[in-house]
């Protein structure tokens, strides 16, 4: 049996739970999931629940969960220290012949706490006990929302947050299709930018893919709704198209 039916003792995952529903985990993170030792879902302190949890809840029973909060402001060392505390636990567990699995929605190495854990975990086990478990990610369920192709033939993507508007601003200019992700906030000033460069009437904003009643699909984005947009929200851009025989820069 290969260690991807089954978790192995003494082994740890870092499990990409895609963006919210059931049916989108892989069967590998089903598997994992589904046989592991002790489960951890990182919780933001801000909020009352962990999201990569949900979509795996039928999976939970017979597993020890461990929701480990961790810190939001941008503080590395901070950030390292409480990620650095719960590596060391991750491996006591491990040693003492458990395996491991910490989930985050969407991917673990894109925009996720799994990628903090993972440098603190390489120094701790071998590599052979280290294993990650692609997700899909946000940005491939919103596109899949929106219906239309993020790229084709020799078009550049840029996926990258909304924290420098100045950066989007930047990947607008060089790229044919721009993915944004953690809006909140800076939502109408994003617009105000689409506004000024011609592109918010192409522009699509997905509000909690993939959650159930929560998910919305704005296609336009020349005015945005009135409610506060939120964390779980991602931004797609199609600038233009860069053709197999076009001139190219
Ligand atoms: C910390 S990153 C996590 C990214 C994730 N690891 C992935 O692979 O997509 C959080 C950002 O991902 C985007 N996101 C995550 N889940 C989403 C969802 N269900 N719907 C829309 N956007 C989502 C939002 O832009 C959010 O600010």
């Amino acid at each position: 049996m290969s260690a991807c039916e089954r978790a192995v003792p003494g082994h740890f995952y870092a499990v990409g739970v895609g963006p919210g529903s059931p049916d989108l985990l892989t069967l590998r993170a089903h598997n994992i999931i589904g046989s592991v030792d002790i489960v951890i879902a990182p919780r933001a302190e801000r909020s009352g629940e962990s999201l990569a949890l949900q979509p795996v809840q039928d999976l939970l029973l017979g597993r020890q969960v461990i929701e480990h909060v961790y810190p939001m402001e941008r503080d590395e060392e901070k950030t390292d220290a409480c990620w650095r505390a719960i590596a060391l636990t991750v491996a006591e567990s491990c040693r003492a012949g458990q395996s491991v699995a910490h989930l985050t929605i969407g991917d673990p190495l894109l925009y996720s706490t799994a990628c903090y854990l993972l440098l603190h975990m390489a120094e701790l086990l071998p590599p052979e006990r280290i294993h990650i478990v692609p997700g899909i990610s946000a940005f491939q369920a919103a596109a899949a929302l929106v219906g239309r192709p993020l790229t084709l033939q020799d078009d550049r993507l840029t996926l990258l947050p909304a924290t420098s508007l100045a950066e989007v601003e930047r990947a607008l200019g060089h790229s044919e299709t721009v993915v944004i992700y953690k809006i909140g906030p800076r939502a109408h000033a994003l617009v105000e930018l689409l506004k000024r460069r011609n592109l918010a009437g192409r522009a699509c904003m997905v509000c909690y893919a993939e959650q159930g009643d929560k998910e919305r699909v704005i296609f336009g984005l020349d005015e945005l709704p009135e409610e506060r947009v939120g964390y779980m929200s991602t931004v797609i851009v199609p600038v233009g198209r860069r053709r197999w025989n076009s001139e190219k820069t």
